[in-house]
C-alpha cells in the first residue's frame, strides 16, 4: 500500500526535494546574485540559506492558523509603535477640553485623554486604535483555534510537548497583552474590568493583599498602574512574546512539521513542498491577506468607542458591560457561582465565591491543558515519535474531551454575557444563572460522550468503507429478481488514509505482588494508569488490518462470481 503522494520527500531533516533554479541574466538577477555572494562571503550564511531554503513543509489549510497568529502579531506591533508615539500612559487627572465637544468640562486621567485625542484629532489616530484593537482579538482567536487543531490532530505528542508547552505559555502571554492593552485607555468598562481583577486578586488568601499593593501601588486605583501596564503592554509581554516566537518556529524547523495521514506519508518522512520558492511566496502573501483584512476590519467596524464609556469613575456600572471575548469565561465564571460561600476563619473572609471561580478553575482548566500531552502519554504509554498526525475521529476520548472543553467555555462565556442574552430574550437573569449552573455541568458531559460516539462510529463507516467500497447508487437487478447495489472499491490512496492509525489498547498493569509474593512499589499509581488508559482505549474501533482487506475482497470477488455462474447476468433484463 505504499502510493506516492504528489510533492517531495525527506526522509530526514534535510531535504532531498528539488529546486529548480531557472537561469537569467538579468541585471536585477545578476545583482541579487552579487548581493548574496558579498553577504555569503562575510557570514557563510549560504549553507544554512541552502538548508533552510531546500526544507520540505507539509501542506494543509490547518497550518494556516499558527500563521495567522504570527501575521496578526506583526500587524499588532506595527500599529502599536504609532499608538505610542501619542499615549500618555499617565493616571494625572486634567479637565478635557479637545476637539470632543461633548466630553468638555469631563474630569478624566491623561491616558483616556490622549486616546481621545487620538481617535479625534490625530489624522489616522482612530483607524490605528481600530487596527490594532481588531488585530488583538484576531491574534488571541488564531491562538485559541491554532491550539485546537493541535490539540484535536495530535501534533503535540513526542516530540512536540516543549513545543506545546511553549506555545500555552504564548497563550496565557496574550491573554495577559489582551488585558493590559485593553486596560491602558482608563475608561469605565476598563477600569471595572480592572476592579474585578483587583477583586480577584484580593480574593486569594494571604498573599493576595501583598500582589494587590505591588500591582496598584495603594488601595486599588492607585495612581500608578497604568504606567506600569504601559511598561508590560509595550516592552515586557512583546518581548516575552517574540522570544517566545523565535523559539516556537526554530522548534518547529527542527523537529520538522507534522503531516496529515495520506499515501507514503509515515512517521519517518515528510511529504511535502520546499520552503523556498513554494511556501515563502505563500506565506509573503498571506501576511499581506491578513493585514487587509484586519485593516478592513479597523476600517469599516467600530470597536471599543471609548468616548461612550466615558474616563474612569468607580461608581457607574452598568448592564451590557463585557470585557474582549477571552476575558469572558472570567466574568461568566463569576457570574455563575452561587454567593454563598464566603467564610470567616479568624477575622480574615475567604471569598470562596470569587476565588474559586476566577482563580481556582482557571488554574485548573489551564493546569489540565499544559499538561495534556503527558496525561494522554500516561494513557497511552506510547514512548514513540508521531509525525503523522490522527484524524480527530480515530482518538475518539481525546476529541471528545476537546469538545467538552470549548462546550465548558461557551457555557460560561454566555453566562458571562447573561444581561445581554436576558435582554435579547426576554428571560429571566435569573432563571438564566440557574439554568446555566445546571449546564455548566451537565453539557460537558454530554457533548463528550456524543462526540465520542459520533468519532466511533465515522470509525466504524470508515471500517465499512475499506472492507466493502463505496455504495455508488447503482443497483443491478439479476434475473433471479434480486436486486443488489454495486460497490466500488476505494482508492490505495483513501484506504491509506482510513486504516493509517494506531489501534492503542488498555495497558495492562501487572500482578500486584511479584514472584516471591512481595508487593510491588507503586501498585497505587499503576492503578491510576490502567484506570487512565481504560478511559481512553476500552471503546475502541480497530483499524482495518491488510488480512481483513483481503479476505473482504476475495469474499466480494466470490459472490459475484457465484451469482453470474448461477445465473447468467443479462445486460438487457438488468436495470441500473
Ligand atoms: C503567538 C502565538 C503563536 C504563534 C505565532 C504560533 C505560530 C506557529 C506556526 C507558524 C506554526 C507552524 C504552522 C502550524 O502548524 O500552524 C506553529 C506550529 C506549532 N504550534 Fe504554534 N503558534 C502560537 C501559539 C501556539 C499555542 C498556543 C500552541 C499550543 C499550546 C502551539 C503549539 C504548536 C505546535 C505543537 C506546533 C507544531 C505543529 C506541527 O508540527 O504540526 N502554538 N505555531
Amino acid at each position: 500500500m505504499t502510493t506516492p503522494s504528489s510533492g517531495s520527500v525527506s526522509t530526514g531533516s534535510v531535504s532531498t526535494g528539488t529546486v529548480s533554479s531557472v537561469p537569467s541574466t538579468s541585471r536585477l538577477t545578476r545583482a541579487a546574485g552579487d548581493t548574496a555572494n558579498f553577504v555569503d562571503e562575510r557570514t557563510s550564511i549560504g549553507a544554512f540559506t541552502k538548508f533552510m531554503a531546500r526544507k520540505l513543509f507539509p501542506d494543509h489549510w490547518s497550518f494556516m492558523l499558527g500563521e495567522i497568529a504570527l501575521y496578526s502579531f506583526i500587524v499588532l506591533l506595527l500599529s502599536g509603535v504609532i499608538l505610542t508615539a501619542f499615549f500618555v500612559p499617565s493616571m494625572d487627572q486634567v479637565t478635557y477640553d479637545g476637539g470632543l465637544a461633548q466630553l468638555h468640562g469631563a474630569e478624566m486621567s491623561k491616558a483616556f485623554e490622549s486616546t481621545i485625542h487620538m481617535s479625534f484629532d490625530v489624522p489616522g489616530g482612530l483607524l490605528m486604535r481600530q487596527i490594532h484593537h481588531w488585530a488583538a482579538l484576531i491574534f488571541t482567536a488564531s491562538i485559541v483555534t491554532h491550539m485546537a487543531r493541535i490539540f484535536f490532530t495530535g501534533a503535540f505528542r513526542k516530540p512536540r510537548e516543549i513545543n506545546w508547552l511553549v506555545g500555552f505559555t504564548l497563550m496565557i502571554m496574550s491573554l495577559a497583552a489582551g488585558f493590559t492593552g485593553y486596560s491602558l485607555p482608563d475608561d469605565v468598562l476598563s477600569g471595572n474590568g480592572l476592579r474585578i481583577i483587583d477583586g480577584v486578586i484580593l480574593s486569594i488568601p494571604i498573599i493576595g493583599q501583598y500582589i494587590s499593593y505591588g500591582l496598584f501601588g495603594a488601595q486599588f486605583p492607585g495612581d500608578v498602574l497604568i504606567p506600569r501596564m504601559f511598561t508590560a503592554h509595550i516592552l515586557l509581554i512583546p518581548g516575552i512574546i517574540l522570544a517566545l516566537v523565535a523559539l516556537h518556529l526554530f522548534l518547529v524547523f527542527m523537529q520538522k512539521h507534522t503531516q496529515h495521514p495520506g499515501g507514503g506519508r509515515t512517521d519517518k518522512n515528510v511529504v511535502g513542498l520546499p520552503l523556498f520558492p513554494v511556501y515563502t511566496a505563500k506565506a509573503g502573501g498571506f501576511f499581506f491577506v491578513v493585514f487587509g483584512a484586519i485593516a478592513l476590519l479597523g476600517a469599516a467596524f467600530q470597536i471599543n468607542p471609548v468616548w461612550n464609556y466615558g474616563p474612569y469613575d468607580p461608581s457607574p456600572v452598568s448592564a451590557g458591560t463585557q470585557p474582549d471575548w477571552y476575558m469572558l469565561f472570567i466574568d461568566g465564571g463569576l457570574r455563575i457561582m452561587p454567593g454563598l460561600f464566603e467564610v470567616v476563619i479568624g477575622g480574615y473572609t475567604l471569598s470562596l465565591n470569587v476565588l474559586i471561580p476566577a482563580v481556582v478553575l482557571p488554574g485548573l482548566f489551564f493546569g489540565f491543558l499544559a499538561l495534556y500531552p503527558w496525561i494522554e502519554k500516561w494513557a497511552t504509554g506510547d514512548r514513540g515519535e508521531k509525525h503523522v498526525l490522527d484524524r480527530p475521529r480515530n482518538a475518539p476520548v481525546r476529541t471528545g474531551l476537546g469538545v467538552a472543553i470549548i462546550t465548558f467555555y461557551v457555557v460560561l462565556v454566555l453566562e458571562g454575557s447573561n444581561d445581554i442574552v436576558a435582554n435579547v430574550f426576554h428571560l429571566s437573569i435569573n432563571d438564566l444563572t440557574i439554568m446555566f449552573r445546571i449546564l455548566v455541568f451537565a453539557l460537558p458531559v454530554a457533548a463528550f460522550m456524543i462526540t465520542k460516539r459520533i468519532a466511533m462510529g465515522l470509525q466504524r463507516k470508515d471500517r465499512e468503507l475499506v472492507l466493502h467500497g463505496e455504495e455508488t447508487g447503482r443497483i443491478v437487478r439479476f434475473e433471479s429478481g434480486e436486486y443488489i447495489e454495486v460497490h466500488e472499491p476505494i482508492s490505495e490512496q483513501e484506504r491509506w488514509v482510513l486504516v493509517s492509525y494506531a489501534n492503542l489498547k488498555p495497558q495492562e498493569i501487572g500482578p500486584e505482588a511479584n514472584e516471591h509474593g512481595v508487593r510491588r512499589k507503586g501498585a497505587r499509581w499503576r492503578r491510576f494508569k490502567a484506570a487512565l488508559s481504560r478511559f481512553y482505549f476500552e471503546d475502541r474501533v480497530e483499524p482495518v488490518t491488510p488480512a481483513e482487506v483481503a479476505e473482504a475482497h476475495a469474499h466480494h470477488a466470490a459472490e459475484i462470481e457465484a451469482k453470474k455462474n448461477a445465473e447468467p447476468y443479462d445486460a438487457a433484463s438488468s436495470h441500473v
